[in-house]
Formats: C-alpha cells, sequence, structure tokens
C-alpha cells in the first residue's frame, strides 16, 4: 500500500478530521525574511501531514494590509497604498513558493470579502452591547495631517534627559522608563519633523472585560500551550480587562467604520477577519459554504503564531468570534523566534535576511529539514547557528537518508528489484511500528521528535547496507541474487523514510 503512515494499519481507517490551517498575515509593507519562514515552514510540514494523513485540511493566509506602515511606505515610494500592496502580494507568493510553502488560498485584507465579514462581525459586536466611545487625547502631526502611534514620536527622555527616545520608553540602559509619549522634552514627528501637539478625538472600545469569564474559561479549556495560558493568566485575566480601541481616525489605510464616519477599524481588528475572507474566497472556487467551515463544530481551527502576537490571538479574536457566533479556534500553537548565532535579527549584523535572498543560495529542503530538526512543541527560540546548518543537512539528508538510495539505486537498475520482498531481519515492520509514534510527534508539532525518530530509521537501515556490500556482491557472478535482495531492502526502506519525511520534503 502506498497510504503514508498506514502501512501497518489493521485497524481501519479512522474518521477523516475537517481542519482549517492558518499562519498569522505577514504585514504588506515589507519583505519575507527568514524569521517568518519559521512560521510558514511549520505551518506548511503541519497542513502537508494531515493531508497526508487522509485528513481534510485546507491552508489560509492573506496580506495584512492595512495600517499606517503602508501608507507612510506608499508614500516614500510614490504609489498609491492599492498599489504598493498589490506590490507585495506578488512578492510574498513568490517568496513563499520559493520553499516549497503550499497555500490553498493566500487573499489580502484589503479586499471586498474582507470588508462585508468585518462589517457583519461588527454589526454582532454592537449588538451584542460591547461597544463604547470616547474621547482620548493623541499626539497630532500638524505637517502629516495625521494621528501619531507612539513609535511615530521621537524625543527626549523626561526622566534621564536623553535625547532621541522613541514613543514611550526610554532606551538608555540606566535608565528604562516608560512614559506617555506627550511627556516627551522637545517632541518631533518621525514622519515630518514637525513638533506634534495633542489633539482630541473620538474613538471606539470594544469591552473585553464583559467578555472575562468566558476568555478564563477558554483560556484554560485546552486551545493554548501550557507556557501561554499560564502567561495570560498571570499577565492580563488576574485584573479587569482593558477597553480595546480598535478604532482610529481618518486619514488612515483601512476600511471606514460603516456607522461611524471618518473612523476607520485599527488593523488589529480587520487583520484577523483576514482569515474568514481568506476561507470565503477559497469557499467560493469550491463550491463549498462558508458556515460549514467557521459556524460547524465538525472543523478543527488551529491558528498558528508567533510569541509577539500572542494577545490579539487569544484574548481579542476569541472574543470577537464568541460575540459574532462563530467556532472558536481548536488550537493556537505559538512558537519562538528565529535568532542567528544567538542574536536577534539586526540589519546591522547583516542578519536579517530576505527569503528572497536565501532562495537564490539554497535548495528549500535545506532549510526546511534545519527548522524542523530545531522546532519543538514549546515557545523557545529557534537559534539559526550556520555551521551546525550545514552539519545537519550533510549528515543527516546526505550521509544518512539519500546515502541509502545513492548506494543501491544504481545496482538495481542493473540487476531489477526482488519479485518478493526478502528477509530484511524485521528492519521494514519495526519502521513500520515507529510509525504512529512519529506521526503523533508531527500532531504535536514536535518536529525536532520526528525528525530525530526518523533518523533512527536510517540509522538503522544504513548498518544493513554496509554490512551486505553491495558494491563487493557486485563483483561476483554467482552473488547477483543477494546482490539484488540487499538494494531491494534498501531501496524499500529509504522509501519508507522518505514518506515519513514528505511533510517536511515535499
Ligand atoms: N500582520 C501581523 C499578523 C496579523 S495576523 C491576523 C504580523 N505580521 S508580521 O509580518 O510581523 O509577522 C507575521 C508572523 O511571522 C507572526 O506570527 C510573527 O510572529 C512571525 N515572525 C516574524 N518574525 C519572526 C522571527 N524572527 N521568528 C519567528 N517568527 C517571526 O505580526
Ligand atoms: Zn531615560
Amino acid at each position: 500500500t502506498d497510504l503514508p503512515f498506514a502501512h501497518h494499519s489493521h485497524k481501519g481507517p479512522k474518521p477523516l478530521r475537517k481542519i482549517l490551517v492558518t499562519s498569522a498575515l505577514p504585514y504588506a509593507n515589507g519583505p519575507i525574511n527568514i524569521g517568518h519562514l519559521v512560521e510558514y515552514i511549520q505551518t506548511d510540514i503541519w497542513v502537508r501531514f494531515q493531508k497526508l494523513r487522509g485528513n481534510r485540511c485546507i491552508y489560509l493566509c492573506a496580506d495584512d494590509t492595512h495600517g499606517t506602515a503602508i501608507m507612510i511606505s506608499a508614500k516614500k515610494q510614490g504609489v498609491t497604498e492599492e498599489e504598493f500592496i498589490a506590490g507585495t502580494h506578488e512578492e510574498h507568493q513568490r517568496d513563499f513558493a520559493g520553499f516549497d510553502i503550499e497555500f490553498d488560498n493566500y487573499g489580502s485584507t484589503n479586499s471586498d470579502e474582507n470588508r462585508k465579514l468585518c462589517g457583519e462581525i461588527w454589526t454582532k459586536i454592537r449588538a451584542a452591547g460591547l461597544v463604547k466611545e470616547k474621547e482620548i487625547e493623541q499626539l497630532y502631526d500638524p505637517e502629516a495631517g495625521t494621528f501619531l502611534a507612539d513609535r511615530f514620536v521621537q524625543g527626549t527622555c523626561p526622566y534621564c534627559k536623553t535625547p532621541g527616545q522613541n514613543g514611550d520608553h526610554c532606551e538608555n540602559p540606566s535608565c528604562l522608563k516608560t512614559f506617555e509619549p506627550s511627556e516627551l522634552i522637545d517632541p518631533k514627528s518621525t514622519l515630518s519633523g514637525a513638533t506634534p501637539e495633542l489633539r482630541k478625538s473620538l474613538h471606539l472600545f470594544i469591552e473585553l472585560e464583559q467578555l472575562h469569564e468566558f476568555l478564563n474559561e477558554w483560556t484554560k479549556s485546552g486551545p493554548l500551550q501550557d507556557e501561554v495560558a499560564n502567561y495570560l493568566n498571570g499577565h492580563f485575566l488576574h485584573e479587569p480587562l482593558r477597553d480595546w480601541d480598535i478604532s482610529r481616525p481618518g486619514p488612515y489605510f483601512g476600511f471606514e467604520i460603516p456607522d461611524s464616519p471618518g473612523n476607520y477599524w485599527y488593523v488589529w481588528f480587520d487583520a484577523p477577519i483576514g482569515y474568514i475572507a481568506s476561507t470565503q474566497q477559497w469557499c467560493d472556487r469550491n463550491g463549498e459554504k462558508l458556515d460549514d467551515w467557521w459556524k460547524s463544530d465538525d472543523v478543527e481551527i488551529h491558528h498558528f503564531i508567533g510569541k509577539d502576537i500572542t494577545y490579539f490571538h487569544t484574548l481579542f479574536w476569541p472574543a470577537m468570534l464568541k460575540s459574532a457566533g462563530l467556532s472558536l479556534p481548536k488550537k493556537v500553537r505559538i512558537h519562538g523566534f528565529l535568532t542567528v548565532g544567538g542574536r536577534k535579527m539586526s540589519k546591522r549584523d547583516g542578519t536579517f535576511v530576505k527569503a528572497s535572498t536565501c532562495s537564490k543560495h539554497l535548495d528549500p529542503s535545506a532549510v526546511r529539514y534545519y527548522y524542523a530538526a530545531k522546532l519543538g512543541a514549546r515557545l523557545d527560540d529557534i537559534d539559526l547557528n550556520l555551521q551546525e546548518f550545514v552539519d545537519k543537512v550533510n549528515s543527516d539528508l546526505v550521509g544518512k537518508v539519500v546515502n541509502l538510495a545513492s548506494r543501491s539505486a544504481k545496482f538495481v537498475q542493473q540487476v531489477g528489484l526482488s519479485a518478493e520482498y526478502p528477509d530484511d531481519g524485521g528492519l521494514f515492520e519495526q519502521a513500520a511500528q515507529a510509525g504512529d509514534v512519529i506521526a503523533q510527534a508531527y500532531e504535536d508539532c514536535d518536529y525536532a521528535k520526528a525528525m530525530r525518530l526518523i533518523l533512527e530509521l536510517a540509522d538503522r537501515a544504513n548498518p544493513f547496507v554496509e554490512e551486505n556490500a553491495p558494491w563487493v556482491l557486485r563483483k561476483d557472478e554467482s552473488k547477483q541474487r543477494q546482490l539484488q535482495d540487499v538494494c531491494t531492502v534498501a531501496l524499500n526502506l529509504f522509501r519508507q523514510i522518505v514518506i515519513y519525511l514528505a511533510p517536511v520534503l515535499p
């Protein structure tokens, strides 16, 4: 049989699962880098694993296109926001394809589908009595004609008087105080250099506190890694939840709020709804109904994200879904950050490597295998160590896996395969038995364990070839049958191993 992971299945097929998977929607204001790739490769492996198992699984993603950063980038290039995001949409898809990352749909948050869904979900949230309006004071750039997010204000620290501090905290290591951007001495807008002024404007808030009890229960009911559930409990859920500011006054690149003209949904409101909008596009192309995926108890929703966007996906998003009567994620699977040589990726160190640069120099399999071998089920950061990368690919993939085939395939081409599968001393059966544990490791996102288990199979198969030395048998006319048997076994064990590796090395 060619059913992966099912060579030994005498229990009959298990009922198929219906699974909807997402990765975080990358910001459209910059290129995909090797840090992003950790997430998209991790998710792609999981999706390919599920598809290989025979489950129904769709992988959805999109570009996250709204917000101030995109407006600034577009302006710098002298193009409209729409033109700007169309460019990155192409680039991102090319970058992902270069690493064998395959989406069932890759959309955009700036789509008609998303606008419509945002409106519908907004209406439900309003109807649930969760929205309130408040006037707030914010720094405003009179030259750029826009309110300034904290990170677009620079000035002198009000405490230690160090100049050139960003937004709301001081980076002087002996100070590190936090403050309001309006407290900065001699503040300047980084957009125009103008001196910002305080202005009042109306903002719309979602009163999350009304969903506190629900979030308490939900976060503890199994969708999160233990360390995440504990973190939320210790940092957010132990006190009343703060109102969430979900609007921005114009000009803002986003969707205008239909019942609040002049105000736009904050990018983090419409971004996760982009998961649903991307599903909608996939449904429309495949004759499926959206409610069968987002309002059905038969579907498992799995979100893959990095640890930096935890609270959006574990507090705000579930609260929105709950209020809108949509399905909650079965799992939010959170990973750590890529570091390079033990340090944060940085432009200055040259470690902020673009995916497109990486593609020019490497086979995607090498990167996919290395990331897989490093990824566990927890939130630890993943360190890219170049020497280890080279060693691992050479010793594991080339030395152990490919070697099995390269030492037997050429003889098989000469003498053919044995008519019946020869006695292999139980190697195939042993490796088949390992299928369940390997599958569980993939399911749990413990790819490091899966890779270890699979490489153990190669470690057992290689000595079989060495002991039987087909290159010696080949020279003896009377040993051709033996040669055929040894190579048949070696190739079959190779086949079994590459099937186990197929989610990683498609
Ligand atoms: N646009 C938001 C997500 C919206 S989801 C509704 C965003 N975009 S991002 O481009 O900054 O990041 C996309 C994903 O890549 C995030 O899950 C983020 O954690 C992940 N990573 C970005 N840099 C990373 C590393 N250096 N290492 C690992 N993952 C990283 O956040
Ligand atoms: Zn300071």
